[in-house]
């Protein structure tokens, strides 16, 4: 019988937008010439798939008795990555390490790696950037290595995926995608279609053995992980490892997980010997911090379970232009053109003759409404040229017509501030009037709750 002709379809590298016929311009993102060619999804290779081992559940199991628990998990013993990945490797899952290059994707799952062939489980980590010899230099930076550790150096997509079912690995690592390549599914390594055809014989790989896999994944200028959007929706848990190009903070981020939290973040330092854990972000975030400036201003943020102090600084000067300039950094644009709007509205501040720059200190970005009191006062203390106490911390939403809204976990945050020794506390009113906390654990810290921004001008 002759073989079925494998159905191609053409989708976009930016955001995977699928269409029978060819398309200029994407009509799903806008994007010119964006469109490729590739089997249509689930169109797993037919040479590989013959080698993948069946799958288990051919027959549908009622919900009501399935056994559910706890997932089985794998602590890596790096405490910051665990977190992430919300207590450990769950056997059997597919987890995207996004991150610029050069980032350190490389030096964390080899660090990882290490841990985790010392304490006995038996990894493949399969490289298609760099050789056996370059692997082991940087090895040799990390710390000696059990024998559990296995490398391979291939980008044929045929002999990974068959190396991994031979091998029977408890985990193995892909560095990177884009460096696996097969030939039934045309292109060049690294296009769409060949990413999205490895991913989803890795999916199917690592659901059939089970077989934790780990995939390196580039991200490209705009921020996305290079290829298709799909690959994301494909496997259970992407994170992103993200940091400011000169400072050493690396930050890792959950963005989606199907086995725990998405809001966590690990912080680690870039070091002369690989990636060290930062189990105090606060301390941290805060070194070099500026003593009684115009401009800075501490406030406190939830990372997850975690509150972690951020310096917000403000430059406010005049304009020389028509049009007044405003940039951010470790925020969000729109936000802080909103705050600024509240202020010109609310406190009668011209801020329409001014140029404003906002930064959050230290390389970590922040999205969070709670920032918006910090923002505010950074912008207020900037444009008076008057330093806010660097001995106070403030935090709190800020509304459209200048209230000061509550902000959930208010009790963690206050702590973290008392903790590292401030002296006051500017929170939401709303929050200061329910706050739980015994006067003991403020270790002499001040509170003071606002209602509004005008109470604001006060302290400034
Ligand atoms: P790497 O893990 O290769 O990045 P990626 O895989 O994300 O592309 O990280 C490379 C950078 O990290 C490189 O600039 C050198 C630096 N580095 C250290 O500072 N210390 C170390 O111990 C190692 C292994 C790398
Ligand atoms: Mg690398």
């Amino acid at each position: 019988m002759a073989k079925a002709k494998k159905k191609l379809v053409f989708f976009c590298k930016e955001c995977g937008f699928e269409s029978p016929k060819w398309l200029g311009q994407c009509p799903g993102c806008h994007e010119w010439d964006s469109f490729a060619e590739a089997p249509a999804a689930g169109n797993v290779t037919e040479s590989i798939k013959g080698r993948l081992p069946g799958s288990v559940h051919r027959t549908p199991a009622k919900l009501n008795e399935v056994q559910a628990g706890e997932e089985e998990r794998i602590n890596t013993g790096i405490e910051e990555l665990d977190r992430v990945l919300g207590g450990g490797i769950v056997a059997g899952s597919l987890i995207l390490v996004g991150g610029d290059p050069g980032i350190g994707k490389s030096t964390l799952l080899l660090q990882m790696c290490r841990l985790l062939s010392g304490q006995g489980h038996k990894i493949l980590y399969i490289s298609g950037e760099e050789s056996p010899k370059q692997i082991k230099m940087r090895a040799e930076r990390l710390g000696s290595f059990s024998s559990n550790l296995y490398v391979l150096c291939e980008t044929d997509l045929g002999v990974v995926s068959e190396t991994i079912a031979d091998t029977k690995p408890g985990i193995a690592i892909i560095d990177s995608i884009q460096t696996m390549y097969s030939e039934d599914a045309g292109q060049a390594p690294g296009s769409a279609g060949q990413v999205r055809e490895a991913t989803s014989v890795f999916m199917r790989l690592a659901k059939s053995l089970p077989v934790s896999i780990f995939i390196v994944g580039h991200v490209t200028k705009e921020g996305v992980v290079a290829g298709p959007k799909t690959l994301e929706h494909m496997v259970d848990t992407v994170l992103y490892f993200e940091g400011d190009g000169g400072a050493s903070y690396r930050f890792l981020r959950g963005v989606k997980n199907r086995f725990g939290p998405t809001d966590e973040i690990g912080v680690f330092e870039m070091c002369a010997d690989g990636l060290k854990e930062v189990l105090n972000p606060s301390e941290y975030m805060l070194q070099g911090k500026p003593e009684n400036e115009p401009g800075s201003v501490v406030t406190c943020s939830m990372e997850g379970t975690r509150p972690i102090l951020a310096e917000v600084q403000a430059l406010v000067c005049q304009t020389n232009f028509n049009m007044p300039r405003r940039a951010t950094a470790g925020t969000d644009y729109n936000r802080v053109n909103l705050l600024m709007a509240v202020i010109e509205k609310r406190l009668g501040v011209r801020m329409g003759d001014y140029d404003a720059y906002i930064n959050v200190a230290g390389g970590m970005r922040i999205s969070e409404p709670a920032l918006d009191l910090g923002i505010v006062a950074a912008i207020l203390s900037s444009y008076r040229n008057q330093a806010f106490d660097s001995k106070t911390v403030c935090f709190g939403e800020v509304g459209l017509t200048g209230e000061i809204r509550a902000v959930n976990l208010a009790e963690q945050r206050v702590m973290e501030a008392a903790k590292l020794g401030f002296k006051r506390c500017i929170m939401p009113k709303a929050n200061s009037q329910k706050l739980n906390i015994k006067e003991s654990a403020l270790n002499g810290m001040q509170l003071a709750g606002f209602g509004s921004i005008y109470e604001l001008l006060e302290v400034i």
